[in-house]
């Protein structure tokens, strides 16, 4: 292709730098135990940063073309836990402003437009800070091609910060593990999440959601369960064909992330099948709780992280969300035409203070 002699020795020169500092990074501090895969640590740090008010939440986009690698298989997050309340890490084809570096907390829930993946990110509630690496066949193809432009970080500050300088160092660094290889399978999250309200003096008070997966097939591999002080329980459920398939079913731990793998390894989801996802609350107060983003507001989220066939690019357009409104009971609406049989007897089960194990149908 009519390349001069020096620009040969240039290639040269800068493949073997770039050789040796990538497998400096590979070799000291790539946590990915595969061998057939070159690994390529890409470091992001939130400038210092003032914070107008206390509870801010601040966000920087990332253009994906200022990294030299392009399939995200797992990262890591470092804050100043003495400012730093939660991290949440997104890839999204746009996003709301123009700006690099901007307020993002009335952008909430909506920072990403078009395809967009949500990854979780770190929180002072959680007890495992380790780094996220996904499965082994599992990545994130970023780029253009792929609907994929930017990096964004969200940074939710506790107190707020009116001079940067005061800060030991920037209050937040994320590490993108990358490799120049796609792999077999794509990276996705459902997000379920309430609205509405938990009424003052309920005991046993049930915010329930549902929605019908219109998606491709996928293998759900790893979830994790949320909410505030009330939260009593959280059930997340797969229902397919009148058979409910339970994913967890477990008491949340003071506001904690933390990510638990599915037992046995995968659970399928398949289009038609209805995901279900129940949290059961105690108000004991006066005043109803309303669910939100405030500390003091309640919540109830699952997330669902889930592998599917990275050829299926257009399979999620957008981000994947499931929401209702607590005041709702979506899982036996009144209309009998749209009812599940299981959701149903599930619902009285509770509503009668039955195990859940006794009702008949569900496979645990
Ligand atoms: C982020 O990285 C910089 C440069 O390595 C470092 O000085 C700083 O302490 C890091 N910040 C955090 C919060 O780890
Ligand atoms: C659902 O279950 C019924 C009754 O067991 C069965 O006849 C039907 O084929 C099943 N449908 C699907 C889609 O599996």
């Amino acid at each position: 292709m009519g390349m001069k002699a020096v620009d040969v020795k240039w290639v040269l020169e800068r493949s073997v730098l770039i050789l040796i500092s990538m497998c400096l990074t590979y070799v000291c501090s790539n946590p990915i135990k595969t061998t057939s895969e070159f690994v390529s640590n890409t470091i992001i740090q939130m400038p210092r940063i003032r914070a107008q008010k206390p509870d801010s939440y601040m966000c920087m986009a990332v253009p994906v073309t200022e990294f030299g690698f392009s399939n995200l298989v797992g990262f890591k997050i470092k804050v100043i836990e003495e400012v730093v309340h939660h991290v949440a890490l997104a890839v999204c084809e746009e996003y709301v402003t123009e700006q690099r570096l901007w307020d993002c907390k009335s952008n909430h829930g909506h920072i990403c437009k078009g395809r967009s993946i949500t990854f979780g990110g770190w929180d002072g509630w959680s007890k495992h800070h380790a780094d996220t690496i996904f499965p082994d066949d599992v990545g994130v193809q970023l780029g253009k091609d792929f609907k994929l432009n930017y990096v964004i970080i969200q940074t939710h500050f506790q107190e707020a910060i009116q001079d940067p300088d005061s800060l030991k160092s920037n209050p937040t660094n994320v590490t993108l593990f990358m490799t120049q290889e796609s792999r077999k399978y794509s990276y996705q999250q459902v997000n379920f999440f309430s609205s509405g309200y938990i009424p003052a003096f309920s005991e046993d008070f049930r915010a329930e959601i549902t929605c019908k997966w219109g998606g491709v097939p996928v293998n759900v591999y790893e979830y994790s369960a949320h909410t505030h002080d009330s939260g009593q329980l959280l059930e997340g459920y797969i229902v397919r064909n009148n058979t409910a398939f339970l994913v967890t079913k477990e008491n949340p731990k003071g506001k904690s992330h933390d990510r638990t793998k599915v037992k046995g390894g995968t659970i399928e989801i398949r289009p038609g099948d209805i995901l279900a996802v129940r949290c059961t609350y105690k108000n004991t107060g006066p005043n109803k709780i309303s669910f939100g983003l405030g500390g003091s507001d309640e919540m109830c989220n699952l997330a669902l992280t889930f592998e599917y066939d990275a050829k299926e690019i257009t399979a999620f357009p957008e981000s994947v969300k499931c929401s209702a409104d607590a005041q709702d009971k979506v899982w036996c609406p009144r209309n009998a035409g749209d009812q599940v049989g299981v959701l149903c007897d599930l619902q009285q089960a509770a509503n009668n203070n039955m195990a859940p194990e006794d009702v008949h149908g569900i496979i645990m």
